[in-house]
């Protein structure tokens, strides 16, 4: 049984995701690159104490969908570097003790991947069955699925008058994993990566790679069926009952970690589910822990911003983890609504606090930890393609460049040289240079915090349990391993608050890095303050 010990490292790990196009540009060719990650790497290890990061694709593609369209797997665009500084960037990074993870884009290709190419080509190609192929029903698409981006899941393709079928945009045609030669291509490209050396794989949409064998079409949605995501326009039209985690793809899932154990047992799997039904979305852990290491934990940014929901949910998420497993926490990522915009007004040092003292992996997204927030961006500045299809969903405003400095393109890049997305406005004041500075600024805070976790086992692998304490709008809970306990209190409302934390030293607060001192019964907690309690 492939269980995995407390001392796994990415049970203790802080996760940054990095968005590579948007953090550091360090040739002024408008995009960030590789190069530009091992500039900034010092701040990642150093400033912020990360553990590890999680690298957004960059490899070859046309970038119809931002590199998640690729054409060569173990190749690196050149608008991002090439090979060498793949390597440089991981040796430079495990110098740092810092661990990389990178993007496993598995369910579709780029159009213009020669495996399309070929697929393509003719009926009879030798690759034809490596991408799925169907006639149409009476010059319609073989099934109603619709893709994810919206429009139909299939394209009719004029060469042989044959429909392939696509999740997201026409440009990425899914892969036929049903094709054990997909699988060995595919599983050679995890171990390319591998054998350079990255500590793990984030594996993109990793429940949608299999699909229902008979091709039924998805009912269509009842007006009042409830919405488990945000609002997707058409995809939401229909109940997803056949287009996405058929159960075999938990046999590709167990295949997949034979691979990566065969590594070694400290390689990491944390794949992208979007399955909002717990038990299901627990099943990807794999009845013997022989699947994915972790399924992406994606519910706290699903649940209401209120204690009664977030508490629930938490709760809920740590109930279905199965015992043994281990989860993770994200309030943001390159898909999403920046944090910052999400939250109510003066909520981000709480969100920071709860993310970074829950039970589980937290996984944060660059530009968060400074509070960067979503920015407006022009139509003709636009470059998401489902935001071309659905504007509302468009995820440019939350893939803009890291704001370094107040200079002219925030520190992104070179003086003179124009980023690929439009700078926040708010880099004259939200910037890593002026926060730095400031010993009460959200950078700072985030600092503090990840040293928190990181001096605190109770924090990292300790168990959870909400306090009795807790009210409408205060959310209180414990920590617990075998050498110490520790209260968190996080306090929502508008009003200061008194709280029951029995006896301890309080050893942090969001609202004032000076707070601490013994407390026995009652505190008070300012408007939106946190505090962590070490009972010792
Ligand atoms: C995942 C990625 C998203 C991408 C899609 C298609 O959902 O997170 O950014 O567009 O897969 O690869």
């Amino acid at each position: 049984m492939a269980r995995t010990s407390y001392d796994t490292w990415w049970k203790h790990a802080v996760f940054y995701q990095i968005y590579p196009l948007s953090f550091a540009d360090s040739n002024g060719d408008s995009y960030g690159d590789l190069r530009g990650i091992i500039s900034r790497l010092d701040y990642l290890s150093e400033t912020l104490g990360i553990d590890a990061i999680w690298l957004s694709p960059f490899f070859k593609s046309p970038m119809r969908d931002w590199g998640y369209d690729i054409t060569d797997h173990t190749d690196v665009d050149p608008i991002l570097g090439d090979r060498d500084a793949a390597r440089e960037l991981i040796e430079e990074a495990h110098r740092r003790e810092m661990r990389v993870v990178v993007d496993f884009v598995v369910n579709h290709t780029s159009d213009e991947h020669p495996w399309f190419v070929e697929s393509r080509s003719s009926r009879d190609s030798s690759k034809r069955d490596w991408y799925v192929w169907r006639d149409g029903r009476d010059g319609e698409p073989p099934t109603n699925w619709v893709s994810v981006f919206s429009g139909p899941a299939w394209t009719l393709d004029e060469t042989t008058g044959q429909w392939y079928r696509h999740t997201y945009l026409r440009e990425q045609p899914d892969l036929n994993w049903r094709n054990p030669e997909v699988v060995e291509a595919m599983f050679d490209v995890a171990r390319f990566w591998l054998d350079m050396g990255v500590d793990g794989f984030r594996v993109d949409a990793a429940h949608q790679m299999m699909k229902d064998p008979h091709e039924r079409d998805n009912p269509p949605a009842p007006p009042d069926y409830p919405r488990a995501y945000k609002d997707m326009g058409e995809y939401d039209r229909f109940i997803h009952l056949y287009d996405f985690g058929h159960p075999d793809v938990h046999d590709i899932h167990r295949q997949l970690r034979e691979v990566t154990d065969s590594y070694g047992q400290e390689v990491l799997t944390v794949g992208e589910i979007h399955i909002f039904d717990l038990p299901e979305w627990a099943s990807y852990y794999g009845e013997n822990f022989d699947q994915l290491n972790m399924p992406f934990n994606f519910h706290l940014m699903t649940a209401e911003w209120d204690v009664p929901s977030l508490r629930a949910t938490i709760e809920a998420v740590l109930w279905n983890v199965p015992v043994g497993g281990w989860t993770n926490w994200t309030l943001g990522n390159h898909d999403e609504i920046r944090l910052s915009t999400r939250l109510p007004e003066g909520h981000g040092r709480l969100a920071a606090l709860l993310l970074l003292t829950l039970r589980g992996t937290p996984f944060l997204y660059y530009g968060d930890e400074i509070g960067m927030s979503q920015v407006a961006v022009a139509p003709e500045e636009a470059r998401d393609p489902w935001g071309h299809n659905v504007a509302w969903l468009s995820r440019d405003g939350a893939r803009t460049p890291m704001q370094w400095t107040d200079g002219p393109n925030a520190g992104f890049g070179p003086v003179g040289s124009t980023p690929w997305l439009p700078v926040g406005p708010d880099h004259v004041t939200v910037n890593v240079e002026k926060q730095l500075s400031d010993p009460d600024s959200t950078l700072n805070l985030y600092r503090r915090l990840v040293a928190l976790r990181k001096a605190h086992p109770s924090l990292q692998v300790g168990s959870f349990l909400s306090h009795p304490s807790s009210t409408e709008d205060v959310f209180a809970y414990r920590r617990e391993s075998d050498s110490e306990t520790m209260t968190i209190v996080l306090n929502f409302s508008d009003e200061e608050r008194m709280i029951d934390v029995g006896r301890g030293e309080l050893v942090f607060s969001t609202a004032d890095p000076d707070r601490n001192g013994r407390c026995r019964g009652e505190v008070a907690l300012a408007s939106r303050e946190g505090i962590v309690i070490d009972h010792a």
